[in-house]
């Protein structure tokens, strides 16, 4: 039998016996910051920020032996004990046997069903876990069947640890931070509040109130409690063998306290007497609160069956419809999967880049990076608003280019970084521009670029090389001029800044310098002579693409000029003999970042759009010309490909060595998406890609081959062992924009086969061992690692829209063209996507009845509401922005039919 099935389109699954599979996590989140995790036995743990952990935190290496998390508890007359999560150590114990009970795990989008059947205890359970919209609770919704001939009588009890505080007390101080507990029974559950928050740098006094509480189905409440740990498991006790429930202690009634030990949410509920057939239900509510008031809010607005059951329809209906994406192609698996891939760039918005399993670092917050790539996802699936997040977050701009990296809660709120020299990732300007560009694109709002946003300032200066001391926090973190007003520029000019620094901080070999790291954030041990031929490449590709944009104003307004600061004229230098002077380039960016290190003189320049197209062009073709002159490796007539990096010595990274083959997939990936290889070339990378970095069985394209040296002047990544992370796994994100790059140059055969594989690995369950989704990378056993959380689902996502189904914005208007391969069309020939765009519910399907691959097929005719819609001279169907906005709320179908 399959281990992991579909249950329906919106990829809802099931997978039998979960429990014996490791590392299994299943994630729950409200939009209100609580986020849990969920093994098969319940164990994970539940937080809404670094500080304020309900359960326990976990790692991925303790999930092992996390059977203490969430459970529930039945004794029946015999005495026979039994756990609902499956944690009891007789349970444990008959794991991998004929006597094992049968589980199942059923799970959608932010909720998940355990259920499990004991037939030696006739008796069947199931616990469905989820955590509504809006409230910072987590429910367990549990069912209780009696599946024998005879009456049963049984005794229910809850058992749910409380951690009640911050994450760093797991290791620092532990058990003092226990004796802050202040523990109290009320009549439906157990509460603790910290006296404080503890923290040696200064102890606050702490709010929150953590708790368990839970009743019957219909309301009733427990009868007996055990506020505390060792209450509940008694002297030598354990979690799957508590004594208080395999030798009946009494416990406290309602009422009662206890301080100064770690808590328990653990309670007994009266007998309970089921038919043979019958069923009874409990509702466990496990959260955190500023105040009691709110618990009891939380507790009437969930404390029966009928409501638990309404909420959890709510909270499936709201995840549904956010993932507002769906597809339909000849496998009906990928289409499911990519339901969780579109669902993903969710979870990443909630849970950052920590606080699942594998996740286990970072205290919350998100990275400059993760702030672009989550508007990128949200462009296609919900983009009201992200405009104004665009202008915002261009605000953690610093005017010599750089960018804030402590980035607060809400948008736009940068925190200054005043300890030292700052780590600069040399990849950083890049994305602001990339998502701009798809904004401009979905929504034709070009006027974008005119609009005003101020920069951040803080003590770094001199692209995180010098300190600027006559800078202190109370002057704020806005730039301001000489003037002492605060500065705001264009967006424009922020772009323009970001991609000029840029082009001046060059190395040895005029290649962009890797300063603390670029994308891959392992590289960050060359600081000094490190250059990122393959961040230069994507470089070459902005500009060229900046100026696109500049152009694309113009046409808007011809003749137009920006107003500019005056200062930046220095980085407009335009003679291409000073591109070749390494020297001249630091000065002249040296004389650019002194003069803006405190203030900025807030006087302007005017410079007509076309010259500053035309500038960038200049500087985009000698870039090209360099890095096709410099850095490309002959690999023989088929093959070759680019060198991606130089390392702290100065030595390119890439090439043949005496005892292997280096080549990454970094450089690749670049050099094609930004334009600077030729198509003969990508013709010849993707080979050597093939030869050196491709392994089907585990997800496809690695991201390097191995080196076999510890590299300590290139990067941690070559301390992780080959296969791990960024050594040389099949690293999802770079993968997926190798694709992306393939199909933007035509080649969608090539870019499907690396979306494909990594897509095969993910649903092969037997290898992958994942929940459905993309993770972060796969091993070299082809182990889906650091699931959930990664900016390779919105790059899928908008790949598979944008380029695989060709559904794209074109300033505004829609344009489609396909680039699907024959075997991605279903029996019928066709394929489809459902999508919104201009905020009309769209579906695009294509036709294509001889099943002709890409590149053979072309459009015959398209068609939307009984309109015909024209192509352009690329033979592209243009849906106008005119046609879209006389559209009705409803769905429409585009039908297109290919020949
Ligand atoms: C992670 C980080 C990302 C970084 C990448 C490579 O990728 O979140 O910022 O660029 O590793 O080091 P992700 O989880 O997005 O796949």
């Amino acid at each position: 039998m399959k281990h992991l099935q579909f249950i329906d389109e919106y990829g809802s699954f099931s997978i039998e016996q979960p429990e014996n599979t490791s590392y299994l996590y299943f994630p729950l989140a409200s939009e209100t910051g609580l986020k849990s995790s969920l093994t098969p036995n319940l164990g994970g743990d539940s937080k809404t920020d670094q500080e304020t952990f309900l359960l326990e935190p976990v790692s991925a290496e303790n999930l092992h032996n996390n059977r203490s998390v969430r459970n529930f508890w039945l004794v029946c007359e015999n005495g026979k004990v039994f756990s609902a999560a499956g944690a009891s150590a007789e349970q444990e114990a008959s794991k991998f046997t004929d006597f094992q009970d049968h589980s199942r795990v059923t799970a959608g989008f932010m909720w998940h069903t355990l259920e499990r059947i004991s037939s030696s205890l006739s008796l069947e359970t199931r616990i469905t876990s989820f955590i509504p919209v809006n409230d910072n609770v987590e429910i367990m919704y549990i069912t209780v069947r009696n599946q024998s001939n005879s009456i049963k009588n049984l005794i229910p009890y809850a058992a749910i640890p409380i951690y009640g505080r911050s994450a760093d007390n797991i290791r620092d101080h532990r058990n003092v931070t226990s004796m802050l507990h202040r523990i109290r029974t009320d009549s439906y559950g157990i509460l603790v509040r910290p006296t404080m928050s503890f923290d040696e740098r200064g102890h606050r006094p702490n709010t929150k109130i953590y708790y368990v509480y839970g009743c019957s189905g219909n309301g009733q409440n427990p009868e007996s409690f055990y506020p505390t740990v060792e209450d509940f498991l008694g002297e030598g006790g354990t979690y799957t063998h508590p004594r208080a429930i395999y030798e009946n202690f009494s416990g406290v009634p309602s009422g009662s306290s206890a301080a100064g030990k770690e808590a328990m949410g653990a309670f007994r509920f009266p007998e309970l007497k089921l038919s043979p057939g019958g069923k009874a239900e409990y509702i466990l509510l496990l959260g955190v609160e500023d105040n009691e008031a709110d618990i009891n809010r939380i507790f009437e607005k969930y404390n029966t069956s009928d409501k638990v059951i309404k909420a959890l329809e709510i909270t499936k209906s709201w995840w549904k419809e956010k993932v507002n994406t769906g597809f339909h192609t000849g496998d009906a698996d990928f289409d499911r999967l990519m339901k969780w891939i579109c669902f993903q760039p969710f979870l990443r918005r909630l849970f950052g880049c920590s606080f699942l399993p594998h996740h286990d670092y970072g205290r919350g917050g998100r990275g400059w990076r993760d702030l672009w790539q989550d508007c990128l996802s949200l462009l296609l699936m919900d983009p009201c608003g992200v405009g104004q997040m665009i202008e915002k977050n261009f605000g953690g701009v610093r005017i010599d280019g750089t960018n804030a990296t402590i980035i607060g809660d809400g948008d736009g709120n940068f925190i200054a970084d005043r300890n030292g020299i700052a780590r600069v990732w040399m990849d950083h300007a890049l994305w602001p521009q990339m998502t701009t560009k798809l904004y401009i694109d979905q929504t034709g709002d070009i006027d974008i670029l005119n609009r005003q946003a101020s920069y951040f300032k803080d003590a770094q200066a001199d692209r995180g090389t010098q300190i600027d001391a006559l800078w202190d926090a109370g002057q704020g973190s806005l730039l301001r001029t000489e003037g002492n007003d605060i500065y705001t520029g264009t967006i424009l000019e922020h772009l323009l800044i970001q991609q000029l620094t840029a082009f001046y901080e060059v190395g040895d070999h005029n290649i962009y310098r890797l300063r603390g790291a670029d994308w891959n954030d392992a590289l960050d041990m060359a600081p000094e002579h490190g250059e990122s031929v393959a961040f230069t490449c994507a470089y070459a590709g902005n500009l060229r693409e900046l100026a696109s944009m500049i152009r694309l104003l113009e046409s808007r307004s011809p003749g137009a000029e920006a107003e500019l600061i005056e200062e930046l004229q220095i980085l407009l230098n335009d003679d291409t003999g000073l591109f070749e002077n390494i020297e001249a380039k630091k000065k002249l960016l040296a004389s650019y970042t002194q003069r803006c290190r405190h203030r900025i003189s807030g006087r302007r320049i005017a410079v007509r759009l076309s010259e500053l197209a035309e500038n960038l062009e200049r500087k985009a073709d000698w870039l090209t010309e360099h890095l096709q002159n410099h850095e490309w490796i002959d690999g023989g007539t088929d093959e070759g490909w680019f060198n991606s990096y130089y390392d702290d010595h100065g030595r390119a990274v890439e090439g043949f060595f005496p005892n292997e083959v280096r080549m990454m997939l970094t450089g690749q990936v670049f050099s094609i998406m930004g334009n600077v290889a030729s198509e003969q070339q990508i013709r010849r990378i993707v080979n050597s890609a093939d030869r050196y970095l491709y392994r089907k069985e585990i997800g496809g394209y690695r991201l390097n081959t191995d080196f076999h040296e510890l590299k300590f002047d290139m990067g941690r990544m070559f301390g992780f062992a080959y296969g791990e992370k960024e050594n040389g796994a099949v690293f999802s994100h770079m993968t997926v924009m190798y694709a992306n790059a393939l199909y933007r140059r035509g080649f969608a055969k090539e870019g499907w086969k690396a979306l494909k594989t990594l897509a095969d690995t993910a649903l092969d369950f037997d290898t992958s061992r994942i929940y459905p989704g993309i993770p972060e990378y796969f091993r070299s056993d082809g182990r889906g690692m650091y699931h959930y959380l990664t900016g390779a689902a919105s790059w899928f996502m908008m790949t598979m829209i944008t380029q695989v189904f060709g559904v794209r914005g074109q300033a505004g208007d829609l344009i489609l063209a396909p680039q699907l391969m024959a075997e991605q069309f279903d029996e019928q020939g066709e394929a489809s996507v459902s999508l919104v765009f201009a905020g009309k519910n769209l579906e695009i399907i294509y036709e294509n009845p001889n099943r002709k691959d890409s590149g053979t097929y072309t459009v015959f005719s398209a068609v939307c509401e009984g309109q015909q819609l024209p192509t352009d001279d690329l033979g592209h169907v243009i849906i106008t922005r005119r046609i879209l906005d006389t559209l009705s709320d409803d769905c429409h179908r585009v039908i297109v039919k290919l020949i």
